[in-house]
């Protein structure tokens, strides 16, 4: 089956999160595409009720690209432990959500750290991924996932980055996710792994 081009000119970036719409635009940036986003055309966001990173991905890219009648790019991401059978996976956000109701990513590692505890003989690894979904108006969508495996450290190495960056410690490498600047992280991240499959399959790149 053939993968649809985008020859359009406008794409909705169906987040709410700005730093991912300048990370996304920027990306972007060589393909003449002018990238509008969600919240500033007024489209609401809607519940993440799948069961895989691509099912949610998929779900926001549609809900936006329906709505606004142009197509429209939304991703989904998470941290998926192997000992963990992949938790938290998609529910890696919520695995931050404290009793008072604040997200708190030291809270979330933690847990994990935890729960790593009761699994002494299992393997500490690990892998970032990331769902990217490009959907249009008519019901189309094409979607990729990119990942980044890796090993959990403990105690937290790293100030740099956001979620779980300051556990994760790539492979073959020396420094954390939250070590690391950003555009080594940036280089060899889940999120790049995504970009360039769907550069190169729907952008001709
Ligand atoms: P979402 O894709 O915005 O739903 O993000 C899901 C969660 O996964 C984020 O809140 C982060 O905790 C985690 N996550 C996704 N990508 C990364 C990353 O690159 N570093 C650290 N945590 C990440």
């Amino acid at each position: 089956m053939t993968v649809r081009q985008f020859t359009d000119e406008k794409l909705v970036i169906a987040s709410h999160n700005s730093g991912k719409l300048v990370e996304i635009a920027d990306l972007l940036a060589p393909f003449n595409v002018e990238t509008l986003a969600a919240g500033s055309l007024g489209l609401a966001e809607p519940e993440e009720t799948g069961l895989t990173f691509i099912a949610n991905a998929e779900l926001k890219a549609l809900a936006s690209a329906t709505v606004s009648g142009l197509p429209a790019l939304a991703d989904d991401s998470g941290l998926a432990v192997d000992a963990l059978d992949g938790a938290p996976g998609i529910y890696s956000a919520r695995w931050a959500e404290t009793p008072s109701g604040e997200r708190d990513f030291q809270f979330a590692m933690h847990k994990v750290e935890m729960a790593l505890a009761q699994k002494p003989d299992e393997p500490r690894t690990a892998s970032f991924i990331c769902a990217l979904s490009l959907a249009w108006p008519d019901g189309h969508v094409e979607s990729f996932e990119g990942k980044v495996d890796g090993t959990l450290v403990w105690p937290l190495r790293g100030l740099h980055g956001f979620g779980y960056d300051p556990m994760f410690l790539p492979l073959g490498g020396d420094l954390t996710f939250g070590e690391m600047q950003p555009e080594a992280k940036h280089a060899i991240s889940h999120r790049a792994d995504a970009f360039t499959q769907l550069v190169e399959q729907c952008f001709g790149g």
